[in-house]
């Protein structure tokens, strides 16, 4: 509808140009989706608006907007209700017709943006001297939907994983590689870590035991941030096995696979750069020995301007560093147009502390749009942060594991109720799918930044805006065209859509604000958006299918329904589809 809307407002502007002068163009119609059907379809709020500027009554402008306005292709006659609104009605040959050039699209009638930017989605950068944990969730899934949908309005997307693969954490790492695996330097072909965790914690056992240890665990670092040869390789062996670790991660939860790994080691030998640059610009500032960038509009306890420390006393530079070193980077190497961070809340501050210093030296202009997205937290059932049994942050595999064995646990149960037969892999492949969409979707569809409780039961539950309910209605649907014989995509290219009944017509319309729901999710970065639509759409789907009989109506009307049942069937499954979620064509 995108389109649609593009021409209302034209028709709107040559309307208010004829009523009332051409100062008027180029004035917004304030159109909104009606918040009734019984007001029509939209709604033009501008006459409200106008009423100072003209000197008039709102209605009396909206009157003579409307003798002046022509859409009679699009809508039925437009009406003036209230204080001075205008309500429009899209006539039913023309939905049918806007209908049938999506049947035969394979973008169902989400044209490409024609301002393709390049993006950078900075997700899901983990630090990978630990294994992921739950507060990796949120950026992963909702970076991984921001991404996937921003490429498919045709933006050319890099997706970079900032990691945190440098400095301290890594000490200890590199330490107990040298002490278990003497050997891991020399010949690291035949070197088998097992998997991060165990790594870890055999680490973090001999760190915990040994002062010795935790001594050359410190000149570990040391000499890996002098560049020492062979402690870089010993790095790079850790990050490896993180990385590798990770991936495993990655491709259980369905992520894409253009993730690349950029981390903060990536920007060390761009950080003497970043100095001498802010040097330069007169913006450093030397503080108790440390550089700092003093920040406008943060104070601290006592009122003074804020530092932003980008080195510290002993030589060594931060987190926020290496960001800047980044923004610069994607600005004058990577040529972005636009950078995403959804990263958690807590790092609000961060983000808008790097963003002044990148503005203030100049890397970000108004031809870069840099946002961020923040993330509300994961809440345990105590509405506290989700903890494990042991008080850690809870694992991410752990978690996604879990998921996976609740969804295997209710389909047997399903199953058994239903006296149904089922290979084991169509039962693992089902409870895979079910369990790692439940946790995803149940992300997805709340408030980006709104805290939520992890909730099993919740976002397994067949009914209500979960995964299982989204991913029964698609099944449903399918379901139609197996009762009926029916191979959707062989439905007459020229078989006309009839558009009678009001469920039918309902349905229709909210088919074709699928290019709009998308385009409000670029716009605001919220996937939750994108959820509302889809079960939203499953919804109207039912109460069609309840009311207007399908194969057993009539022709031409059958073929029109069917088409219907077809289109919305794809709608759903390109939806989950961007929000990172197969389908199943049985569960
Ligand atoms: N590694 C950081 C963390 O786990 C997140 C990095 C986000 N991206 C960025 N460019 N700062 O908290």
């Amino acid at each position: 509808m995108n389109e649609t809307i593009a021409q209302l407002k034209q028709q709107f502007e040559q309307a208010l140009v004829a009523a009332f002068g051409s100062e008027l163009a180029g004035t917004d119609p304030i159109l909104v989706p009606a918040s009734n059907p019984k007001f029509g379809d939209y709604q033009a709020n501008l006459a409200m608006s106008l009423s100072k500027k003209l000197g008039q009554p709102p209605r009396s402008i909206a009157e003579k907007i409307v003798q002046n306005l022509n859409v009679s292709e699009m809508c039925e006659l437009p009406t003036v209700a209230g204080p001075g609104f205008i309500n429009l009605t899209f006539k039913p040959g023309y939905l049918e017709a806007q209908l049938k050039s999506i049947q035969s699209d394979a973008r169902l009638g989400v044209a490409p943006t024609d301002h393709s930017l390049r993006i950078i989605v900075d997700y899901p950068s983990p630090n990978i001297a630990k294994e992921m944990h739950v507060g990796h969730l949120r950026p992963s899934v909702i970076g991984d939907c921001l991404a996937r949908i921003l490429e498919f309005l045709g933006h050319d997307v890099m997706r970079l994983s900032h990691i945190g693969d440098w400095g301290t954490p890594f000490g200890m790492l590199i330490a107990y590689l040298r002490e278990a695996y003497p050997d891991a330097l020399t010949s690291p072909e035949s070197l088998d870590l097992g998997d991060l965790a165990s790594f870890y914690r055999a680490a973090k056992k001999r760190f915990d035991e040994d002062d010795n240890f935790k001594e050359a665990a410190r000149l570990s670092v040391v000499q890996l941030q002098a560049g020492d040869e062979e402690t870089i390789r010993a790095w790079k062996i850790v990050c490896e096995l993180s990385n590798r670790t990770n991936r495993k991660i990655f491709d259980l939860m369905g992520l894409s696979e253009k993730i690349q790994e950029r981390g903060e080691s990536f920007y060390n030998s761009l950080l003497p750069g970043v100095l001498e640059e802010l040097d330069k610009l007169g913006m450093l500032v030397e503080d108790d020995g440390a550089k700092c960038v003093f920040l406008e509009g943060f104070t601290n306890r006592e009122g003074k301007p804020l530092p932003l420390i980008v080195q510290k006393s002993d030589g060594g530079y931060n987190y926020a560093t290496t960001d800047l070193a980044a923004i610069r980077y994607r600005v004058n190497v990577d040529r972005v147009q636009r950078v995403i961070y959804p990263v958690g809340m807590e790092q609000t501050n961060h983000f808008a502390q790097i963003f002044q210093v990148g503005r203030r030296a100049g890397w970000i202009t108004e031809k870069t749009a840099f946002d961020y997205a923040p993330l509300g937290s994961i809440l345990g059932e105590d509405g506290k942060k989700l903890k494990s049994r042991s008080g850690e942050a809870a694992r991410l595999v752990d978690l996604l594991d879990e998921a996976i064995d609740r969804a295997r646990k209710d389909l047997e149960a399903r199953l058994k109720e239903e006296e149904r037969q089922e290979t084991p892999e169509f039962i693992d492949h089902v409870a895979k799918v079910v369990g790692i969409s439940a946790i995803k979707y149940a992300d997805l569809s709340q408030n980006r930044t709104s805290n939520y409780i992890f909730d099993y039961d919740k976002m397994l539950a067949l009914q209500g805006n979960t995964a299982p309910y989204m991913l029964y209605a698609y099944v449903r649907v399918q379901g139609i065209s197996r009762k009926g014989g029916i191979d959707f995509t062989q439905l007459g290219a020229d078989a006309p859509i009839v558009l009678k009944e009001e469920t039918e017509l309902a349905l229709a319309k909210y088919l074709l604000q699928f290019d709009q729901t998308l385009e409000a999710v670029e716009a605001d970065l919220l996937p939750n958006r994108l959820c509302e639509y889809l079960f939203e759409l499953s919804k109207k789907f039912n109460q069609f299918y309840d009311r207007c009989p399908v194969l057993q109506a009539e022709e031409p009307l059958r073929t029109s329904r069917l088409i219907l049942c077809d289109l919305t069937a794809r709608t759903i499954k390109q939806g989950l589809s961007l929000l990172g979620i197969p389908v199943l064509e049985r569960m």
